[in-house]
């Protein structure tokens, strides 16, 4: 399957929003990335409901919405008749992450985990079954532009190894700090979704920047 590319609107200009995200529209982008902080399980905060709401509103792609927020499970309902089409939890934020996932999964939502750096693979070999994305953090979350953690290949490859092991549907996604010198080899140990938030929105022509990115061969 050719890879899929989520811009993240957390590199967008807020006071344009419905601008940016008709960019998106028009651009190749695949899913549009949409970064939720609460200021709790990392240390910013971004947007709500509202704002969520009115990318939805305006957007023609699926809204794959990456939660940063502790008791995530309190808010999955909302999330989804806010517009989201991915619904990504941190493993780190759930206790009963198997019931979170079938939770996600009983609103019609995708469901999504995702791990901080320190998190390792394998703590996923119990329930990969049930995940339909695993998010691989490339950076601490809480920030946009920050620099891409190497460790990172290492991870997608045990990823996938572990996906292939027992037959999971799952896609791997990687987020921060993604850009053009590292999406090939991203690609090339079995990424399959690639989130761009500053590369994309501090280029001189966002959509061709996502063109470029969409149209990196292995
Ligand atoms: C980081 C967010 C990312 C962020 C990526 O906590 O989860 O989605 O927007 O931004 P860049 O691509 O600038 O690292
Ligand atoms: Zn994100």
């Amino acid at each position: 399957m050719a890879h899929l590319i989520a811009p993240s609107v957390l590199a967008a200009n807020f006071g344009q929003l419905d601008q940016d995200v008709e960019m998106l529209n028009q651009s190749t982008a695949d899913w549009i990335h949409v970064d939720v902080m609460d200021g709790r399980f990392v240390p910013n905060i971004s947007f709500g409901f509202p704002v969520l709401q009115a990318i939805q509103k305006k957007a023609t792609k699926p809204l794959d919405v990456h939660l940063m927020i502790e008791h995530p499970e309190l808010y999955i309902e909302q999330f989804r008749a806010a517009g989201a089409d991915v619904i990504t939890v941190h493993y780190e934020a759930c206790p009963h992450l198997h019931r979170t996932l079938q939770q996600i999964k009983a609103t019609g939502a995708k469901a999504g985990v995702a791990l901080n750096p320190h998190t390792p693979i394998s703590l996923l070999s119990d329930l990969i079954q049930d995940i339909d994305l695993v998010c691989i953090m490339s950076v601490n979350p809480g920030f946009g532009g920050q620099k891409f953690i190497l460790h990172t290949y290492q991870k997608i490859k045990e990823l996938k190894r572990l996906i292939k092991e027992k037959g999971s549907p799952c896609m791997i996604e990687i987020d921060g700090g993604v850009n053009q010198e590292n999406a090939s080899q991203l690609l090339a140990a079995g990424a399959d979704v690639l989130v761009a938030g500053s590369f994309v929105f501090q280029s001189q022509n966002p959509p061709q920047t996502i063109e470029d990115l969409k149209q990196i061969a292995l």
